[in-house]
């Protein structure tokens, strides 16, 4: 296990009907506030009037900004600047799910900062302070309700990018499973993959002797895989729900990070896949997860057979434990698939065309080599798109 520090300030209130409270919470952090929400559906289930009457009833002055896309785009994240500017906004509730707080998180950095918001993106430069954001979330995916990351997309140039800082990890997440209810099957299959990718790009390290974080990645893991199928078999069934939303959080807010180096490189090539194509996170990383896989696992094949026992309940094959490790990789292959989600790049229609850009985006902003477990070369990259293919 190496040295780490931990800390996740965000405070998490969970539980039904907590969305009740978004008035209460936001007034400890803000008096002006910038209502920041997606393309409708919180219309539609009702939630908008419950968190717009609980900001009337403690006394917030608010203003709205609606019509976050999922990937969400450069160009809103520059338009909440200019409204939070001019009416002196000092705090940003995010109502929805990965897309909307990212945009509030892009917002809130550039509200603050006198240059331009993408460069924090581009590696440019690193934010000095950024308004505070608190969360009523809608779906359990991206983590982002506790993450210091931030993941934006400019339509303008097809670019993905993500910011990381502890300065844009939310204030408070507010978290009632009732209201994942209204997620389409689809939605809740991507999220449920993006858990798991987060989980797994932890679980896969060259660390040695991370066996609590180990146990605890399974564990995780375990959780999405049982309550997957019962909330698609049954939509209402509150605690699944629970289960998939508590676990979203924790896959992300880095308490399965401690002791250990994680790999990313499936998270750099999926941010390039939905760059070029407007996939959704999720489904983009169904298919890139076990080709990357596939093309890493001799690295360290007897982890690989440890996820195969651990989390799939195959049997070792002490004799062969390159084909445990191999079945467990097809186990999560066909796990992705029987939920409806794309597992080929043909399926989402990135061809061999695409190759370069995305292995040279990914190394452009990852440095020499992309990921940890098995540092990739564009080359590397290149034959992990062949395999998902
Ligand atoms: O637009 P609205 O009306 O909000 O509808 C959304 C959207 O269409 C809908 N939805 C959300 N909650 C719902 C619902 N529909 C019905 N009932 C509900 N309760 O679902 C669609 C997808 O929403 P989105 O916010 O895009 O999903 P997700 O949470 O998966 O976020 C994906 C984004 O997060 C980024 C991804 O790259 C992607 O851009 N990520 C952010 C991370 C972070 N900040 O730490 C880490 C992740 O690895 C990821 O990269
Ligand atoms: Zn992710």
């Amino acid at each position: 296990m190496i040295n780490f520090r931990f800390s996740c300030p965000t405070e998490m209130i969970f539980g039904k009907d907590v969305q009740l409270m978004a008035g209460e919470e936001t007034k400890k952090y803000g008096t002006r506030v910038l209502l920041h929400y997606g393309s409708g559906h919180i219309k539609k289930s009702g939630l908008y009037e419950q968190v717009t009457e609980s900001l009337k009833k403690a006394g917030v002055d608010y203003l709205e900004l609606g019509g976050v896309q999922p990937n969400p785009r450069l160009s809103l994240i520059r338009e909440g600047i200019r409204l939070c500017r001019e009416n002196g906004i000092d705090f940003i509730l995010a109502v929805g799910g990965g897309s909307v707080i990212d945009s509030a998180k892009g917002i809130a950095l550039g509200a603050v900062d006198n240059g331009d918001v993408w460069d924090f993106y581009e590696g440019r430069r690193k934010a000095q302070k950024a308004l505070p954001v608190g969360v009523v979330l809608t779906i359990p995916a991206a983590g982002s309700e506790s993450s210091v990351g931030s993941v934006v997309t400019d339509m303008d140039n097809a670019n993905k990018r993500a910011y990381d800082d502890e300065i844009i990890r939310p204030k408070f997440a507010l978290m009632n499973p009732e209201l994942t209810y209204t997620l389409p099957p689809y939605q809740t299959a991507c999220g449920a993959a993006d858990i798991m990718a987060h989980i797994m790009e932890r679980y896969f390290t060259r660390v040695p002797h991370v066996d609590l974080t180990d146990r605890l990645c399974e564990a995780a893991l375990k959780t999405v895989i049982g309550n997957v199928s019962l909330v698609l078999a049954k939509p209402e069934d509150y605690d699944a729900r629970a289960e998939i939303m508590w676990t979203g959080s924790i896959a992300h807010n880095d308490i399965l990070s401690t002791g250990r180096v994680g790999d990313w490189s499936s998270h750099m090539i999926e941010h390039e896949l939905s760059g070029i194509n407007d996939v959704a996170h999720g489904a983009g990383l169904a298919i890139i997860f076990p080709a990357w896989m596939r093309y890493v696992y001799r690295q360290d094949i007897s982890r690989f057979a440890q996820f195969a026992v651990r989390v799939w309940n195959i049997e070792m094959d002490c004799f062969d434990p390159e084909k445990t490790a191999l079945a467990g990789i097809d186990a999560l292959r066909s796990f992705f698939k029987f939920f409806g989600l794309p597992v080929s790049l043909a399926e989402i229609g990135i061809t061999s065309e695409h190759y370069e850009r995305i292995a040279g985006n990914c190394r452009r902003t990852n440095g020499d080599a992309v990921g940890n477990f098995m540092p990739l070369q564009s080359s590397d990259i290149i034959n992990i798109l062949k395999i998902a293919q």
